[in-house]
Parts: C-alpha cells; structure tokens; sequence
C-alpha cells in the first residue's frame, strides 16, 4: 500500500500568494500532477493539517478544485489554520470528518493500514493541544483492535524539534500523555505529522514520529534559540509511505523539473 502525504497547503482567498510571495494554490496543483504522474500510483493521499490559511469558505472551495483531479481517496485534516465546520461544510461528502463529534479526528478500516487521526487544534490559537477526551478516544481506537497495524496522524508535532519559534507553538498540551498512550500500543507503526513544514524524523516514547515537509514553502532550518519565525523556498516535497508485511519505509520525493534520470552505465537517459 503507497500513501501520498501531502501536509500543509496553505491555500489562501481568491489564491493571493501567502506572505506576499508564495503561491501556494500553484504549488499545490504541482503536488496533485506529481501524485497523479507517479507510478506506481499512490493507493490514497493524506493532509495533515493546515489546509487553507484562514479557514474559510472560499479557501476550502479552492482546494477542493485543486484536489478534483486526484484519482485516489483523500483524507483531510485540520492544522492551526484551518477552521473545523467550513471544513466540513467545504467537504460535505467526505463522510469521515463527521465521525469526531466536537472534533475532527477519524479512524479508517477499509485499508491494508488502519488510519487513525487526532484533532490537536485550539480554536483561534496557533499552538496544539490535547485533551483528555481526545487522548481517551485514541487510547479506545488503539484498545480495540491491538494486532492491526496502525499509521497515527496529527498536525502538530509532539516532541520539541529545536527550532524555536516553532517549538513556542507546538504541542503544548496532551504531548507526554500522548507518549505514554503510544508506548502501549506496539502496533503503531509511525505517527505522522505536518506543522513543522520541513522533514524531520525522530523516536519518541519508542515510536517513530515522521514530519513532512511542505508542497510549497519551508521553514527555515534555524536551530539558535533566538532564531526568527522565517521561511525559504527549499525544494517543495511530499512523502511517500510504503506499507508491505515487512514494515513501513518512506521516501521523500521532491515536485519540480529536474535533469535526468540517466542510465547509470553509459549515461543515457532512462526511459
Ligand atoms: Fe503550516
Ligand atoms: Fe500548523
């Protein structure tokens, strides 16, 4: 089983380049022809968070036209930016993001890889939380069904990652409890994350955490404790996670026009 993740997009109204540069809509129709040209095909696509900018309407109505050409089921989350009810009112036919209740968190059977998603969104704020409930619901969904392999999604990182200005507004509540729920239940494969907009990969608590990196603009790579809140225009990507019986392995695969491939015994183009 291949699966696209694609992680903070950040379409923005009427599609006005975020920060007065980036152009996030035309990145993201990059990222939908790079999942859809790849072969083999992508069996589903996940978004971790931070869909649109600002959360409304209008930028939900973008996406969705943005992602139509996608051939595959897509599972969308909410970040930081996004707002929980014009989601679903932007998605009204993605019957998953109903399941939650007060929140957008989700478990989906019908794959090789059970997907199970958790909300860490604080209305209004740019950190992530989580509670009681919603750890409670994760802890059930992991309760349930122990041997079956299992991909855990959320926006927000739960461990420090070393860059400051980010790591203010990481998960600042719910992360070491989170810990302890995952430390007992062997069968998560990885915990899945966006946020952070670049790749990052760690342990935690015994589980392997990955961060994907944005289809548009990056955080800077900035490791000084008083580092600026900026970004650059490192190579957009996505991930790409295979599943087999042998395990999960994931590949980062960069969107753009790049020279090769080349045969590597008389350096003629591959086919
Ligand atoms: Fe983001
Ligand atoms: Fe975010």
């Amino acid at each position: 089983m291949l699966i696209a993740q694609i992680t903070d997009t950040h379409i923005t109204r009427e599609r006005k380049p975020a920060y007065n540069r980036v152009d996030t809509a035309a990145f993201l129709e990059r990222a939908v022809a790079h999942v859809n040209a790849m072969e083999p095909r992508p069996d589903i696509v996940v978004m971790t968070g931070d869909l649109v900018d600002e959360g409304s309407a209008g930028e939900y109505a973008i996406l969705r036209d943005i992602l139509a050409p996608l051939s595959m089921p897509v599972y969308l989350m909410p970040g930081n930016h996004d707002e929980r009810g014009t989601l679903r009112a932007g998605f009204p036919d993605h019957a998953y993001l109903a399941q939650g209740g007060d929140w957008i968190q989700y478990a989906i059977e019908e794959h090789p890889l059970r997907l199970l998603a958790l909300d860490t969104v604080t209305p209004g704020r740019s950190h992530g939380e989580l509670c009681a409930g919603r750890l409670g619901w994760l802890a059930d969904r992991l309760a349930e069904q122990p041997e079956r392999p299992t991909l855990v999604m959320l926006h927000h990182p739960p461990f420090p990652t070393g860059i400051a200005h980010m790591d203010r507004i990481g998960l600042l509540q719910g992360a070491e409890a989170l810990g302890k729920v995952l430390s007992q239940h062997g069968q998560v494969q990885r915990v899945l994350c966006g946020h952070l907009h670049r790749p990052i990969q760690a342990v935690w608590h015994g589980t392997p955490v990955s961060v994907a990196p944005s289809p548009a603009h990056q955080v800077a790579m900035d490791l000084r404790p008083g580092g600026p809140s900026a970004f650059v225009m490192e190579p957009p990507a996505i991930h790409l996670h295979s599943w087999t019986p042998a395990g999960l392995v994931t590949h980062q695969s960069y969107i753009g026009d790049f020279d090769g491939p080349y045969l590597f015994r008389d350096g003629s183009p591959a086919a």
